[in-house]
């Protein structure tokens, strides 16, 4: 049994999405369980918890929950930065496409994964909903690097069945074949903050058939589910031409995709009765701001999504994104909503409370693990990190004494992950 203790201050959001801070408080932890959160509690309390290490925060610092990144694609990350003079649809075939069929090459899939999981651990994503690619082997690869380093993380196997001149797709039985090895061979790392989640990429590469397979592979094992949905409005044409004048929501509803461990990235374009669909299978949408842009796919009114109770959570959606922090990712959410309000769009835009809720534990709600994460609550796991703003080199200097609520303002606007401590996952201090 391992027991830890952390004193200092705190910063994490409520069941009520409230940021809620706190001075002085002092956190026990017992093999990656939060047991007990106490505001400035007796020392005797402390010394009966007989820790084996106990971490006491210096002024400057305060912990947070870690980020929780719920879509990256792991095999886009050599193309970070890159063809961002397209929109998504050519991007796609033009950098995207050429690049995730290297992965047969495992050797490749191995050197790459390394670092994505070494690199967003770094940033403090102790949660990450990754797209691997369609092979089933580098799909593996990624997997155990996760859980050698202690990513938490749902890992996903790509399926495509529509036929394509460069060959990357699957047959309807090949995709249904390695998807189910797939999950058996993550189900075998036996490390249950790994879990495969059911990927088909998006309705125009899926056809129906193989979409109702995978959704019932998802009720049959009780799994997640992601794909892409309203990215971008060329896209949502071509859906009604392939099947009829209808929306992407109503297609993956027919196929029986849409449950409450589904997660749909991007939601730009979605039409009201779509909204309604979602709220009602509780299907969450993952807000991707710099995919967005740089892909000048469109700016998506999240606060609309709000009003309809669907939950959003953060996705980098590397390599749309151009970069695999979420830190930056709540940047750009707040330049997004300043610009719809600036634009007539939205009444209030968003705050750096509303953006660190959603990195937090509004990543964990939208995924539906907010009984295990998000939050420091007593019962759940300690997926932590520790701000430092008196981090050498980093882009904040401590003039005067700044309150905590001060200090968080200074980190999500202007902090980098330099100012990222370390990072715990289940306890496991992974940076
Ligand atoms: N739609 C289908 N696949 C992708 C992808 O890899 N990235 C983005 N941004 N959109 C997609
Ligand atoms: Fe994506």
């Amino acid at each position: 049994m391992v027991r830890q203790v952390f004193t200092g201050s705190m910063i994490h959001a409520d069941e009520n999405g409230e940021v809620i801070f706190k001075e002085s408080v002092t956190i026990l932890v017992e093999d990656g369980k939060i047991i007990d959160v106490t505001e400035n509690p007796d020392q005797q309390k402390i010394d009966d918890f007989h820790a084996d290490e106990v971490n006491n925060l210096s002024p400057g610092q305060f912990i947070v929950p870690g980020f929780i990144d719920c879509h990256i694609h792991a095999v886009q990350f050599p193309n970070l930065g890159l063809g961002y003079d397209k929109t998504v649809l050519d991007w796609l075939e033009a950098y995207t496409f050429p690049l995730e069929r290297q992965f047969i090459d495992q050797q490749f899939a191995e050197k790459v994964f390394d670092i994505v999981v070494k690199r967003s651990l770094q940033t403090g994503t102790t949660t990450a909903c990754y797209f691997s690619c369609l092979y089933t082997e580098a799909s593996v690869i990624l997997a155990e690097k996760c859980s050698q380093f202690g990513q938490r993380a749902f890992v996903g196997k790509v399926n495509m069945n529509v036929p394509r001149d460069d060959g990357y797709y699957e047959s309807t039985d090949k995709s249904i074949e390695s998807t189910l090895a797939f999950i058996k061979a993550v189900e075998q790392i036996g490390n249950p903050i790994i879990r495969p989640i059911i990927t088909p990429r998006h309705a125009l590469k899926c056809d129906m058939e193989l979409m109702q397979e995978l959704a019932k592979i998802a009720k049959e094992k009780d799994l997640h589910i992601q794909s892409h949905i309203a990215e971008d409005r060329d896209e949502k044409e071509i859906v009604k031409e392939v099947y009829g004048d209808t929306t992407c929501t109503a297609v993956y509803d027919s196929a029986g995709l849409l449950t409450n461990k589904t997660i749909l990235a991007h939601g730009i374009y979605l039409e009201d009765s779509e909204l309604n669909t979602l709220a009602k299978r509780g299907t969450a949408i993952i807000h991707c701001p710099s995919s967005n842009i740089n892909l000048k796919s469109g700016l998506c009114d999240v606060r609309r999504l709000n009003a309809n109770n669907i939950d959003v959570g953060l996705g980098t959606d590397v390599s749309g994104g151009a970069s695999y922090s979420i830190l930056d990712e709540m940047g750009l959410v707040l330049h997004v909503s300043n610009s719809l309000f600036l634009t007539g769009h939205d009444n209030v835009p968003f705050d750096y409370k509303d953006v660190f809720f959603m990195a937090t534990l509004g990543g964990a709600k939208a995924l539906s693990i907010e009984d295990k994460v998000g939050n420091f609550m007593a019962g759940k796991e300690f997926d932590a990190l520790v701000i430092d703003l008196n981090a050498e080199n980093s882009l904040l200097d401590n003039f005067t004494d700044y309150t905590l609520e001060e200090n968080l303002q200074r980190f999500i606007y202007s902090g980098d992950d330099r100012n990222i401590l370390s990072v715990y996952v289940k306890g496991r201090k992974v940076k």
